[in-house]
Protein backbone atom coordinates (compact mmCIF):
# COMPACT_ATOMS: atom_id res chain seq x y z
CA UNK A 1 0.00 0.00 0.00
CA UNK A 2 1.47 3.50 -1.17
CA UNK A 3 0.68 6.43 1.77
CA UNK A 4 1.57 9.78 1.18
CA UNK A 5 3.91 11.67 3.07
CA UNK A 6 2.02 13.10 6.09
CA UNK A 7 2.82 15.94 8.32
CA UNK A 8 1.79 14.04 10.86
CA UNK A 9 4.27 10.82 10.03
CA UNK A 10 5.99 9.52 13.07
CA UNK A 11 9.01 7.32 14.18
CA UNK A 12 8.59 4.60 11.91
CA UNK A 13 8.91 6.34 8.66
CA UNK A 14 12.03 8.35 10.35
CA UNK A 15 13.71 5.09 11.40
CA UNK A 16 13.16 4.17 7.68
CA UNK A 17 14.37 7.41 6.74
CA UNK A 18 17.77 6.65 8.70
CA UNK A 19 17.82 3.33 6.79
CA UNK A 20 18.10 4.66 3.54
CA UNK A 21 21.26 5.97 2.32
CA UNK A 22 21.52 9.72 1.70
CA UNK A 23 22.48 9.08 -1.98
CA UNK A 24 22.54 5.96 -3.81
CA UNK A 25 22.48 5.68 -7.87
CA UNK A 26 21.04 8.85 -7.80
CA UNK A 27 18.25 8.74 -5.77
CA UNK A 28 18.73 11.29 -2.97
CA UNK A 29 17.56 11.02 0.52
CA UNK A 30 17.52 14.43 2.13
CA UNK A 31 16.31 13.51 5.18
CA UNK A 32 19.06 10.32 5.89
CA UNK A 33 21.25 12.92 8.01
CA UNK A 34 18.33 14.69 10.37
CA UNK A 35 17.91 14.50 13.62
CA UNK A 36 14.12 13.78 14.95
CA UNK A 37 13.94 17.52 15.82
CA UNK A 38 14.39 18.21 12.22
CA UNK A 39 11.42 15.72 10.84
CA UNK A 40 8.57 17.90 11.67
CA UNK A 41 10.46 20.68 9.63
CA UNK A 42 11.71 18.02 6.59
CA UNK A 43 7.99 16.61 6.47
CA UNK A 44 6.51 20.41 5.78
CA UNK A 45 8.85 20.94 3.58
CA UNK A 46 8.03 18.18 1.72
CA UNK A 47 4.24 18.49 1.87
CA UNK A 48 4.81 22.35 0.18
CA UNK A 49 7.07 20.45 -2.60
CA UNK A 50 4.29 18.35 -3.00
CA UNK A 51 1.86 21.52 -3.40
CA UNK A 52 4.18 23.46 -5.59
CA UNK A 53 4.75 25.93 -2.77
CA UNK A 54 7.91 28.02 -2.21
CA UNK A 55 9.82 26.00 -5.15
CA UNK A 56 12.72 27.76 -6.88
CA UNK A 57 13.14 27.79 -10.48
CA UNK A 58 14.74 24.15 -11.03
CA UNK A 59 12.28 22.57 -9.04
CA UNK A 60 8.64 20.75 -10.16
CA UNK A 61 5.93 19.36 -7.75
CA UNK A 62 6.94 16.60 -6.27
CA UNK A 63 4.79 13.84 -4.13
CA UNK A 64 6.75 11.93 -1.21
CA UNK A 65 5.01 8.07 -0.75
CA UNK A 66 5.96 5.51 2.09
CA UNK A 67 5.33 1.56 0.65
CA UNK A 68 4.10 -0.46 3.01
CA UNK A 69 3.93 -4.45 3.06
CA UNK A 70 1.91 -6.56 5.84
CA UNK A 71 1.75 -3.87 8.11
CA UNK A 72 5.68 -3.02 7.70
CA UNK A 73 7.33 0.16 6.33
CA UNK A 74 9.37 -1.22 3.22
CA UNK A 75 10.26 1.80 0.82
CA UNK A 76 9.71 5.01 -0.24
CA UNK A 77 9.15 6.84 -3.57
CA UNK A 78 8.61 10.35 -5.07
CA UNK A 79 6.75 11.49 -8.13
CA UNK A 80 7.12 14.42 -9.93
CA UNK A 81 3.86 16.03 -11.50
CA UNK A 82 6.12 17.20 -14.52
CA UNK A 83 8.88 17.61 -16.33
CA UNK A 84 11.27 20.23 -16.72
CA UNK A 85 14.70 20.27 -18.72
CA UNK A 86 16.96 18.87 -15.66
CA UNK A 87 14.65 16.20 -15.39
CA UNK A 88 14.52 15.18 -18.93
CA UNK A 89 17.85 14.57 -18.90
CA UNK A 90 18.21 12.86 -15.48
CA UNK A 91 15.65 12.38 -12.45
CA UNK A 92 12.82 11.38 -14.87
CA UNK A 93 8.55 11.24 -13.37
CA UNK A 94 9.71 8.88 -10.63
CA UNK A 95 12.34 7.71 -8.42
CA UNK A 96 12.04 4.85 -5.27
CA UNK A 97 14.40 2.88 -2.90
CA UNK A 98 13.78 -0.14 -0.76
CA UNK A 99 14.94 0.28 2.19
CA UNK A 100 18.22 -2.12 2.44
CA UNK A 101 17.03 -4.86 4.83
CA UNK A 102 14.09 -5.50 2.43
CA UNK A 103 15.71 -5.93 -0.92
CA UNK A 104 15.05 -8.80 -3.32
CA UNK A 105 12.39 -9.37 -1.80
CA UNK A 106 9.81 -7.81 -5.18
CA UNK A 107 9.07 -4.85 -3.64
CA UNK A 108 10.83 -2.33 -6.19
CA UNK A 109 8.60 -3.76 -8.49
CA UNK A 110 5.74 -3.38 -6.60
CA UNK A 111 6.56 0.11 -5.42
CA UNK A 112 7.17 1.22 -9.10
CA UNK A 113 3.83 -0.60 -9.91
CA UNK A 114 2.28 1.52 -7.32
CA UNK A 115 3.77 4.77 -8.42
CA UNK A 116 2.71 4.39 -11.81
CA UNK A 117 -0.99 4.29 -10.68
CA UNK A 118 -0.27 7.26 -8.82
CA UNK A 119 1.16 9.12 -11.99
CA UNK A 120 -2.17 7.51 -14.75
CA UNK A 121 -4.32 9.20 -11.51
CA UNK A 122 -2.39 12.67 -12.11
CA UNK A 123 -2.86 12.51 -15.23
CA UNK A 124 0.59 11.94 -16.98
CA UNK A 125 0.18 9.15 -19.97
CA UNK A 126 3.74 8.94 -20.60
CA UNK A 127 6.72 8.43 -17.72
CA UNK A 128 10.02 8.74 -17.83
CA UNK A 129 12.67 6.25 -15.86
CA UNK A 130 16.04 7.23 -15.97
CA UNK A 131 18.66 4.65 -14.29
CA UNK A 132 22.54 4.07 -14.01
CA UNK A 133 23.24 2.08 -16.71
CA UNK A 134 24.84 -0.70 -14.32
CA UNK A 135 22.17 -0.50 -11.92
CA UNK A 136 20.44 -4.00 -12.45
CA UNK A 137 17.91 -4.76 -10.50
CA UNK A 138 16.29 -0.91 -10.79
CA UNK A 139 16.21 -1.40 -14.87
CA UNK A 140 14.51 -4.91 -13.59
CA UNK A 141 11.90 -3.30 -12.05
CA UNK A 142 10.90 -1.05 -14.46
CA UNK A 143 11.52 -3.27 -17.47
CA UNK A 144 9.06 -5.78 -15.82
CA UNK A 145 6.70 -2.51 -15.22
CA UNK A 146 6.58 -1.89 -19.26
CA UNK A 147 9.31 0.44 -19.34
CA UNK A 148 10.82 0.53 -22.79
CA UNK A 149 14.65 1.16 -23.51
CA UNK A 150 14.57 4.42 -25.57
CA UNK A 151 18.70 5.08 -25.11
CA UNK A 152 21.57 4.81 -22.99
CA UNK A 153 23.38 8.04 -23.12
CA UNK A 154 26.85 8.36 -20.82
CA UNK A 155 25.84 5.40 -18.71
CA UNK A 156 22.37 7.08 -18.07
CA UNK A 157 19.43 4.47 -19.78
CA UNK A 158 16.19 6.19 -20.56
CA UNK A 159 13.10 4.05 -20.05
CA UNK A 160 9.41 5.55 -21.13
CA UNK A 161 6.04 3.78 -19.51
CA UNK A 162 3.00 4.46 -21.51
CA UNK A 163 0.00 4.44 -19.13
C1 LIG B 1 16.44 -0.72 -7.08
C2 LIG B 1 15.70 -1.23 -5.84
C3 LIG B 1 14.51 -0.30 -5.55
C4 LIG B 1 15.19 -2.63 -6.15
O1 LIG B 1 14.41 -3.05 -5.04
P1 LIG B 1 14.17 -4.58 -4.70
O2 LIG B 1 13.03 -4.63 -3.74
O3 LIG B 1 15.43 -5.22 -4.32
O4 LIG B 1 13.68 -5.11 -6.12
P2 LIG B 1 13.03 -6.49 -6.44
O5 LIG B 1 13.12 -7.41 -5.27
O6 LIG B 1 11.67 -6.19 -7.02
O7 LIG B 1 14.01 -7.06 -7.54
C5 LIG B 1 14.02 -6.57 -8.84
C6 LIG B 1 14.86 -7.47 -9.71
O8 LIG B 1 16.23 -7.20 -9.46
C7 LIG B 1 16.90 -8.42 -9.18
N1 LIG B 1 17.97 -8.12 -8.25
C8 LIG B 1 17.85 -7.75 -6.95
N2 LIG B 1 19.08 -7.50 -6.45
C9 LIG B 1 19.95 -7.75 -7.44
C10 LIG B 1 21.35 -7.67 -7.54
N3 LIG B 1 22.10 -7.26 -6.51
N4 LIG B 1 21.93 -7.96 -8.74
C11 LIG B 1 21.17 -8.34 -9.80
N5 LIG B 1 19.82 -8.42 -9.76
C12 LIG B 1 19.24 -8.13 -8.60
C13 LIG B 1 15.84 -9.32 -8.60
O9 LIG B 1 16.17 -10.68 -8.73
C14 LIG B 1 14.65 -8.94 -9.45
O10 LIG B 1 14.76 -9.55 -10.72
P3 LIG B 1 13.76 -10.72 -11.15
O11 LIG B 1 12.40 -10.08 -11.13
O12 LIG B 1 14.25 -11.10 -12.48
O13 LIG B 1 13.92 -11.77 -10.09
C15 LIG B 1 16.63 -1.30 -4.59
O14 LIG B 1 17.77 -2.06 -4.92
C16 LIG B 1 17.08 0.06 -4.09
O15 LIG B 1 16.41 0.66 -3.26
N6 LIG B 1 18.24 0.54 -4.58
C17 LIG B 1 18.78 1.82 -4.15
C18 LIG B 1 18.05 2.99 -4.76
C19 LIG B 1 17.94 2.89 -6.26
O16 LIG B 1 18.84 2.42 -6.94
N7 LIG B 1 16.80 3.36 -6.75
C20 LIG B 1 16.52 3.37 -8.15
C21 LIG B 1 17.12 4.59 -8.76
S1 LIG B 1 16.69 4.59 -10.51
Amino acid sequence: MLCELNASDGMDIFEMLKDIPADENGFMNVAHAITFDQFPDYLTRQREVANGINLDGKYVPQTTYWLTVGGRLVGMGKLRHYLNDNLRISGGHIGYAIRPSERGKGYGTIILKELLKKAKAKGISEVLLTVNEDNTPSRKVIEVNNGLLEAAVNGTCRYWVKL
